[in-house]
């Protein structure tokens, strides 16, 4: 038996049954799509992980120096015996956060979910060998759609980091938020963190790099969508792009078509056809400002409570108290 609890929200195979919907959906679009999430498989989270460590991806660095900071204020305003992280990854940004929560409250209980398996019982194992007397509980799931937590003690901290809710669209977060809140009790709160509107070769270098980290991060959904589907995407097919969006404010990734060319998704029945630079997009990352942050978790049901940025203003946390 292992040291924590490992819980599937959803069927073994419902993993499968949203791939191949989003894929179909995706690539039967005008213009062809593929969302976010499925970059995520071991080789991704790894790219992930590189990514964080580049010069040119300020985000990760930015909220760290926050939460190293703010850690014993987030601790105390929210007075908080379990930690829920949504997105959590390799957990790594989340021990200043266990350090000061129990320091301040004697937290028992932490709650990772992911949907990697293997960022999340990485995640798990290494949290364990130093902290053998958490309660970790690892909910393999997806956290867009529905999550149960497991019956831990209040109040609740659920935190939503790295900027990860910059990957849903504008309704979509409204969807989210409103999830997240509905998982709550008053009184209980909401720690985001949100990357912020800044100059715009800041922003398109980060999604950008010179190493071409994130250009192999990006392709490697096609090598997900290939191995998983049995797809014949050649990811030399494809440039990796970065642009702003001005007017959404946010950066989108995309994947361009060097050459017209057909694609077999046999999983799918499907073919699709590519034009000689034709563009799909496989990710927006939004940036926020303050009054957009507070206006949307207010919507959902939260007082904006807290607003913290890294010294050079880059990157925010913010806290949230359910009503
Ligand atoms: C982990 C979703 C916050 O949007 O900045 C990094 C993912 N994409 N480089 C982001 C990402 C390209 C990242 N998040």
């Amino acid at each position: 038996m292992s040291p924590y609890t490992v819980t599937r929200t959803l069927p073994e195979d419902a993993t499968g049954a949203a791939l191949r919907a989003d894929v179909l959906q995706g690539l039967t679009a005008d213009p062809k799509s593929l969302p976010p999430k499925w970059f995520y498989d071991a080789r991704g989270s790894d790219l992930f992980e590189e990514i964080t460590r580049l010069p040119e991806y300020y985000p990760t660095r930015a909220e760290r120096e926050i939460l190293l900071t703010r850690a014993p204020d987030i601790a105390e305003a929210t007075g908080a015996r379990t930690l829920v992280e949504l997105g959590s990854g390799s957990s790594e940004k989340t021990r200043h956060l266990l350090d000061a929560l129990t320091a301040a409250t004697g937290l028992r209980d932490y709650v990772a979910v992911d949907v990697s398996e293997s960022a999340l019982t990485g995640a798990a194992e290494a949290l364990l060998a130093e902290r053998p007397e958490l309660r970790v509980h690892a909910l393999i799931a997806d956290f867009t759609r529905s999550v149960a937590l497991p019956p831990t003690e209040g109040p609740r901290l659920v935190a939503f980091l790295g900027g990860t809710i910059g990957n849903l669209l504008p309704p979509e977060r409204a969807a989210f938020l409103s999830s997240v809140r509905a998982l709550l009790a008053p009184g209980d709160s909401l720690l985001l963190g949100t990357d912020l509107v800044k100059d715009e070769g800041v922003l398109v270098r980060a999604y950008d790099d010179a190493s071409g980290v994130t250009a192999a991060f990006n392709k490697n959904v096609l090598t997900v969508v290939d191995r998983e589907l049995g797809a014949d995407f050649e990811l030399s097919d494809f440039d990796h792009v970065a642009l702003w969006d001005r007017e959404n404010e946010w950066v989108e990734m995309r994947l361009r078509a060097r050459r017209g060319l057909t694609v077999k998704v046999p999983e799918l029945d499907l073919v699709v056809h590519f034009a000689r630079g034709e563009d799909m997009r496989t990710e927006i990352s939004a940036k926020f400002r303050r009054e957009g942050v507070d206006a949307e978790v207010t919507a959902a049901g939260f007082a904006p409570s807290r607003w913290w940025t890294d010294t050079e203003g880059r990157f925010a946390l913010s806290l949230a108290t359910a009503v």
